[in-house]
C-alpha cells in the first residue's frame, strides 16, 4: 500500500490517500468507519454490480447506501436531491460518514451531497475510475453541471481520506482507461517532465498494474502538492485547469451533437489547443507541442477540435466560472513540465489556433 498524506493550509485538516491492490476489502479499518453513527454509501448502477459487494463486506451492520445512473448526464442537482433523499430516508444525522464509490461523477455528486447535507457531514472517496484515483478524488472541489455549464454549481469541501483500490481498474473500460490519462498528461506537463516521459511509453492499456499503481501515486501527490499550496484556487492551483478553458467549452457542447465526450477526452483535445497557444504567446516551441499532440495520440485520446461553431465555443468558455471579468483566462504551458496561469489572450488569436484545430481543417 502507497500512503500519500494531504495537508490543507490553515484548516488544521490533513487527510490520507491509499493507493494499492484489494484496499476496497480493508476499506471499514483504513477508514475507521466504526467512529461515525453511520455508514452511507453513494455509488452509481454499475458500481452496484461490479465493486459495492466487495465493499459492503467490510463495512458494519446497518449500512445503507443509494445508485444514481451512471454519466455525466445524470450530473444534476436532481440526482443529488435523489442522494439526499435516500441519506434522509437511512437516518443519517451529522456523525454519519459518507462514502463514495465510482468515477468522477458519482464523486463529484456524492461529495456534493455530502458537503451540504446538514451542513455538511464527512465522507471518503473511493475512486474506481483511473481518472478519479489520480485527479477528481483529490483536492476538494465537489459539484454538479447547471445551465448547460460544467460544475456550475459546487463547493470546495475535503474528504476525511481516499482509498484507491487499483484492483478495480481491471473492469475499466478501455475508453475510461484513456480517458485518465487525459489527467494524467496533464499533471506531467504542468509540473514535471520525467513523468510526461514516463507517460508517453507506450498506449495506456500496455501498462502493467504495477507500472500504473506508480503513476496514479505519482498523479496524487502532484495534485496534492498544487492544492496543499492553494486550496480554492487563487494563484497556483490553477495551473490544474491547463487544457481545461477549452476542453470544458468543448466537452459541455458535445452534449447536444450525438457524439459526447468523455471529460478525459475533451481535456486532451484542451491540452493539445492550450499548448498551441502557449507556442503562440511565445511561451514553448512548435516542438514542444508536437511533443503534446503526440503524446494524446499514443494515449488514444483525442486531439482535433470537434465541428463546432466557434461561437458557441467562444461564448461556453466565457460563461465557464473561470472567468474574471468577462475575460477569458488562460492557464498555459511556459514548457514540458512547467505552467503560468491567469493568462489573457486576444479573441481573435484564441479563435485563430481553434481553427487550426478543428476536424473540419484537415478535412478540408
Ligand atoms: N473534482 C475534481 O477536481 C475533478 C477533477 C477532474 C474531473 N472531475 C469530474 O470527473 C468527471 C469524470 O469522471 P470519470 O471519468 O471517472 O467518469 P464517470 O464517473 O462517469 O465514470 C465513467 C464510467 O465508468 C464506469 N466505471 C467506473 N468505474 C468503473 C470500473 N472500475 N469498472 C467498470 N466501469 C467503471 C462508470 O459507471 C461510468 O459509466 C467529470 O464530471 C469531471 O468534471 C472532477
Ligand atoms: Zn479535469
Amino acid at each position: 500500500v502507497r500512503e500519500i498524506t494531504v495537508a490543507i493550509p490553515g484548516r488544521e485538516h490533513i487527510y490520507r490517500v491509499f493507493v494499492g491492490a484489494g484496499l476496497l476489502a480493508q476499506a471499514g479499518t483504513l477508514l475507521e468507519v466504526d467512529r461515525y453513527s453511520k455508514v452511507f454509501v453513494v455509488t452509481d448502477e454499475h458500481m452496484e454490480k461490479l465493486a459495492l459487494p466487495k465493499l459492503q463486506a467490510a463495512l458494519p451492520e446497518g449500512h445503507d447506501y443509494v445508485a444514481v445512473p451512471p454519466g455525466e448526464a445524470g450530473k444534476t442537482i436532481g440526482t443529488v436531491e435523489r442522494i439526499w433523499q435516500a441519506m434522509r430516508a437511512a437516518g443519517c444525522d451529522r456523525h454519519s460518514l459518507v462514502l463514495i464509490l465510482g468515477g468522477g461523477v458519482t464523486g463529484d455528486m456524492g461529495a456534493f451531497a455530502a458537503s451540504t447535507y446538514m451542513r455538511g457531514v464527512a465522507f471518503a472517496h473511493l475512486p474506481t475510475t483511473l481518472l478519479a484515483q489520480v485527479d477528481s478524488s483529490i483536492g476538494g472541489k465537489t459539484g454538479v453541471d447547471f445551465d448547460g455549464l460544467k460544475n456550475l454549481v459546487g463547493t470546495f469541501a475535503q474528504a476525511v481520506a481516499v482509498v484507491s483500490d487499483t484492483d478495480l481498474l481491471a473492469t475499466l473500460p478501455k475508453r475510461e482507461l484513456r480517458a485518465g490519462f487525459g489527467e494524467m498528461l496533464k499533471h506531467g506537463l504542468i509540473s514535471d517532465a520525467d513523468y510526461f516521459a514516463q507517460l508517453t511509453k507506450k498506449r495506456p492499456e500496455d501498462y502493467t498494474a504495477a507500472e500504473l499503481e506508480l503513476f496514479i501515486a505519482k498523479s496524487v501527490r502532484i495534485k496534492a502538492g498544487v492544492v496543499e499550496a492553494d486550496e480554492t484556487e487563487g494563484g497556483r492551483r490553477k495551473l490544474m485547469n491547463f487544457g481545461h478553458t477549452v476542453g470544458h467549452a468543448i466537452e459541455a457542447l458535445s452534449w447536444d451533437t450525438g457524439h459526447p465526450l468523455l471529460h478525459g477526452e475533451a481535456v486532451a483535445i484542451g491540452l493539445v489547443v492550450e499548448a498551441d497557444l502557449s507556442r503562440r504567446q511565445g511561451f514553448i516551441t512548435a516542438a514542444d507541442v508536437a511533443c503534446v499532440q503526440q503524446a494524446v495520440e499514443l494515449a488514444g485520446l483525442p486531439g482535433a477540435v470537434p465541428d463546432l461553431a466557434m461561437a458557441d465555443i467562444m461564448t461556453k468558455m466565457r460563461g465557464d466560472k473561470k472567468d474574471e471579468r468577462g475575460v477569458i483566462m488562460f492557464d498555459l504551458l511556459a514548457g514540458i513540465g512547467r505552467a503560468v496561469y491567469g493568462q489573457v489572450i486576444d479573441d481573435a488569436v484564441v479563435e485563430e489556433v481553434l481553427k487550426r484545430h478543428m476536424e473540419a481543417a484537415g478535412a478540408r
